[in-house]
């Protein structure tokens, strides 16, 4: 089996988004392999009392995003009438598919409180054939997310999507795709498979790590995009003075073309209108 190397590391860097929310994301975004189509790291930014600001509402159709938080504490709502919190820890999948529209705000509790703010938002293409599927929403609590760890104890794995160290999660994907939040200590090194016929990439936030046998550092705030193969070798020097974390996202590309325009992403330029013109109609979804 062939060992995957990093073919490619890209910068990221900070900007404001969502009405003024810091997030970090690759530069250029264009670069982030099929399926993936948006890389945030969102913060993590310290608010004080009543000051913090997410995304309001706003609309969505072709694609599903993916909410990861680690600090802090959201509320999303939407105009079909699902609403949930999002605390440290938990992940919300949004198949978007024909439509939503909703609004990722702070809870209100944290908002006047204030606080530290910190997680992540991808997004993830559909294939043509689920482009227009019915919305679905996958609102997993952090207990319910499985967890794996190596044998010495040096790495350990959130299994968000996929299957790592013996874990395998708990959310359906149309697209096959494996979403990993690894923390390694100094010294661990772990072989990941990737199935080969996915594309990947792994996202540093915190410390460094090598990847693929030519031990290739990637450091905090830093993209790796994949080479081909099947093996993926990680780890940690063993003279690091702290912990890497970091994201490893890999999918089945769908090779198909993309059109892509603000928060719609559709495989023409047609589609796009179209969309647009459902949105202004107030037609894009089904309202209760
Ligand atoms: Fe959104």
């Amino acid at each position: 089996m062939l060992n995957r190397e990093i073919q490619k590391i890209i910068p990221t860097r900070r900007q404001l988004e969502g009405g003024g929310f810091p997030v970090r994301r690759p530069f250029p975004m264009s670069e982030v392999p099929d399926p993936f189509l948006l890389l945030d790291e969102m913060g993590p930014v310290d608010w004080p009392p009543n000051k913090a600001i997410g995304a309001p509402e706003h609309p969505h159709r072709g694609f599903e995003t993916v909410t990861y938080l680690l600090q802090g504490s959201m509320q999303h709502r939407d105009s079909a009438g699902h609403a949930g919190d999002l605390n440290p820890g938990d992940v919300q999948w949004m198949t978007a598919g024909s439509g939503v529209i909703h609004s990722e705000l702070p809870h209100p509790d944290f908002l006047a409180s204030g606080g530290t703010s910190h997680g992540f938002q991808i997004w993830v293409n559909l294939p043509t054939k689920d482009k227009m599927m019915a919305p679905r929403y996958q609102d997993i609590p952090k207990s319910e997310i499985p967890v794996g760890q190596s044998d010495d104890g040096l790495t350990w794995v959130k299994v968000i999507a996929g299957e790592s160290l013996g874990a395998s999660a708990v959310i359906d994907t149309v697209q096959p795709v494996h979403y990993l939040h690894f923390r390694m200590e100094p010294g661990a090194e772990h072989q990941q498979h990737v199935p080969k016929n996915f594309n990947g990439l792994v996202y540093c936030f915190a410390g460094a790590f090598w990847a693929g046998t030519k031990c290739t550092q990637i450091k905090n705030g830093s993209v790796g995009i994949l080479g081909p193969g099947e093996l993926f070798e990680i780890g940690v020097d063993g003279r690091a003075e702290e912990d890497a974390e970091f994201l490893l996202l890999a999918g089945e590309p769908t090779n198909e073309p993309i059109a892509r325009w603000g928060p719609f992403v559709m495989n023409t330029q047609e589609e796009i209108m179209q969309a647009v013109e459902d949105y202004e109609h107030g037609t894009l979804v089904q309202r209760p």
